[in-house]
């Protein structure tokens, strides 16, 4: 994002922030959390409850593979869920729910607790056991939350499959995880349509052989089609005489899986990245707790799908290891009108929401007329993520949404760290459109590729200098090529690469400029190249494809595809279209091409890599560099 002109704009916090004493100096905090890391960590880890405490906070003794709170015997259900049963909280509301047709579900922690004790105890009865990976594919439902806090509490691992994805995404990512129990709903609405999931997952299934249960939640009603010994309605598991539905919460190791989430990487097919109940958890109360500044008095909405890290970390597990209460919300945001969002901030009294640009851009383009039909006047904090946030839209955000009171924390992160990593504070002078400074513990470098530091104003790869709990810790099955993405570069300094370029300017404010491989953040989704490419290759006339992403008003980037057909194939507007189509049907609406061009050749290198670069550069009318490494 281009940085404003002189003077240096400062926006400085309102004065209704509650922020504990103790964070109002930034400086200070930071400065203490970097000399005593493991310190630091461990007080914000005595937030939460442990079974058993741990032996040490943080074992480096095999680089790049840490652990974290090693020996300690967690839970981090029983920092969701459990525990607040116990207090006064077992009244307080953990979900308000609204589906997009306009019907809406609360639960208090009491109801929370009981749904996730029966939930779980249907998955035991049909056989999860502790350390298996269940994949769930649902829509925005409670029964989303519900299934991934059942598995977390038997101590199965969870592989959410975002439901915006179609069945070769979902069936590859399922036989990735070797799942044997996959958990889905027959539908959801989306843009008043029905959206067939239970169909989608039929299919998935077929690439798919190591599923034996497939458990469905009845959430359209519209027919399905159900396999006999493989397919059940939860209703149908609910209400068998099970003896009882207590369900003991399971003690688990720090270090054990909490999850697998596969994201797209820089080359290749998505990878599982795992993470933990004990640092994950650490880190997402914490960074949650004090960016946005938790009170018993919020109502706070991440509007993410579950399916994606922000919802997993700030729509689930941080809110309610803080145990707040959080919204959840089905549909679209303009559906059926562009004040759905506005009126639903109005109805529920909320105080912080946290969105992304892309959503921001697209309820922007309507109007202010929107949300001033609406008493957004609750509102006492804003957040954005995802995809750098133009001043433009964040100027708009601040102004028309926040009524000019409400800080934004522009929070930048990753699948791979779990929470957040460079974010303001309520209490940080904002600039629009940076990311401010590193949450404490960090120590974030913009470095160039030898790994020298670069001064202030010049652009460089961002690197994380120091580790912390809420790292992902392996990918699944494959730990040379953790060790390879993110850490060979910098081997000798032991940094993580974040695969993101930025820069830090003169007061040590950080802009992120965005990723340097061949990820592709398309309305703040994350989705690789060589997914997309592989859903084009797998049409009968195409050879050949490569995708780049293109700068977006709204999107943030577009795709735009280039094809080469196999022969005697010719390139036409329908053939175009029917990629587009394939795409949308095999990988998902979310990875559609915005456009699809048939080249004679690619360009490749002399060893067969395409230059994706050399593609962009020629679409946005740029300078290809150097292409001295181009095949003729
Ligand atoms: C980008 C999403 C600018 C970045 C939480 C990162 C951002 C990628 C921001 C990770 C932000 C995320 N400003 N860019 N505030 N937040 N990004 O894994 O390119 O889906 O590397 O995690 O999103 O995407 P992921």
């Amino acid at each position: 994002m281009t940085e404003p002109k002189k003077p240096a704009e400062f926006f400085n916090p309102s004065q209704e922030i509650l922020i504990d004493a103790n964070l109002k100096d930034y400086a200070a905090t930071y400065d203490r959390s970097i000399k005593d890391r493991e310190g630091f960590w461990a007080e914000e880890a005595a937030h939460l409850d442990w079974f058993k405490p741990w032996d040490k906070v943080l074992d480096d003794s095999q680089k790049p593979f840490y652990k974290w709170f090693t020996g300690g015997k967690i839970n981090i259900v029983h920092n969701a869920v459990d525990r607040h049963v116990k207090t006064w909280k077992r009244n307080k509301l953990a979900l308000i729910w609204e589906g997009e047709p306009g019907d809406s579900k609360t639960y208090s922690y009491h109801a929370l607790n009981r749904e996730v004790c029966k939930f779980a105890a249907v998955l035991k009865s049909m056989g999860v056991k502790k350390g298996e990976i269940v994949t769930i594919y649902m829509p925005q439902i409670p029964e989303l939350a519900i299934a991934m806090l059942a598995c977390a509490k038997i101590g199965a691992a969870h592989s959410v499959v975002y439901g915006g994805f179609s069945f070769e995404a979902l069936g590859s990512r399922i036989a990735d995880a070797k799942s044997r129990v996959v958990l889905t709903a027959d539908g959801g609405y989306r843009r008043g349509k029905v959206i067939d999931l239970k169909g989608i997952v039929n299919e998935a299934l077929k690439q798919a052989p190591t599923v034996e249960v497939c458990i469905t939640v009845k959430r359209t009603g519209h027919a399905v089609v159900m396999e006999s010994d493989r397919d059940y309605w939860l209703h149908d598991l609910m209400s068998l005489p099970l003896t009882n539905f207590a369900c003991e919460t399971e003690v688990m190791d720090a270090e054990d899986p909490l999850f697998i989430l596969y994201t797209s990487g820089t080359t290749g097919s998505p990878k599982g990245l795992v993470h933990t109940h004990g640092g994950y958890g650490v880190y997402t109360a914490s960074t949650l707790r004090n960016v946005f500044d938790l009170k018993e008095r919020d109502r706070y909405w991440c509007t993410a799908d579950p399916g994606w890290i922000t919802g997993h970390s700030y729509l689930v597990y941080g809110p309610l290891i803080n145990g707040a209460t959080v919204m959840m919300y089905e549909g679209a945001p303009n559906h059926p009108y562009p004040n759905r969002w506005w009126q639903m901030i109005e109805k529920y009294g909320i105080t912080i929401l946290y969105t992304s640009p892309t959503a921001i851009r697209g309820l922007m383009r309507f109007g202010e007329q929107w949300p001033a039909r609406h008493n957004l006047s609750e509102l006492r904090l804003l957040g954005s993520v995802g995809e750098p946030i133009n001043p433009e839209a964040w100027r708009w955000y601040h102004r028309v949404i926040g009524g000019g009171r409400c800080p934004i924390m522009d929070t930048w992160w990753q699948t791979e760290t779990g929470g957040f990593v460079i974010t303001p504070l309520p209490t940080t002078p904002l600039k629009p459109g940076s990311a401010t400074k590193p949450y404490f513990g960090h120590e974030v470098g913009i470095v160039d590729d030898q790994g020298k530091d670069l001064p202030a104003g010049q652009e460089g790869n961002l690197v994380l200098k120091a580790p912390w709990p809420g790292m992902a810790r392996t990918i699944l099955g494959d730990p040379d090529r953790y060790k390879q993405v993110y850490w060979s570069q910098y081997e000798k300094q032991g940094w993580y690469k974040a695969g993101d370029s930025a820069r830090c300017d003169a007061d040590g404010y950080y802009w992120i400029i965005g990723r340097t491989d061949d990820v592709i953040k398309v309305a703040g989704h994350r989705l690789g190249t060589a997914e997309i490419e592989s859903a084009l290759v797998s049409h009968p006339d195409v050879a050949e494809a490569a995708v780049v992403g293109i700068p977006h008003e709204v999107k943030g980037n577009a795709i735009y595809a280039f094809v080469i057909l196999k022969a005697k194939k010719v390139g036409s507007p329908e053939l175009a279209a029917a990629l587009i189509e394939h795409v949308s049907k095999h990988l998902g609406a979310i990875a559609k091409p915005e456009k699809v061009e048939f080249p004679e050749i690619l360009p490749k290198t002399r060893s067969g890599k395409i230059m994706r670069r050399v593609l962009k550069a020629k679409l946005m009318g740029q300078d290809v560099g150097d292409v001295s490494t181009l095949e003729e």
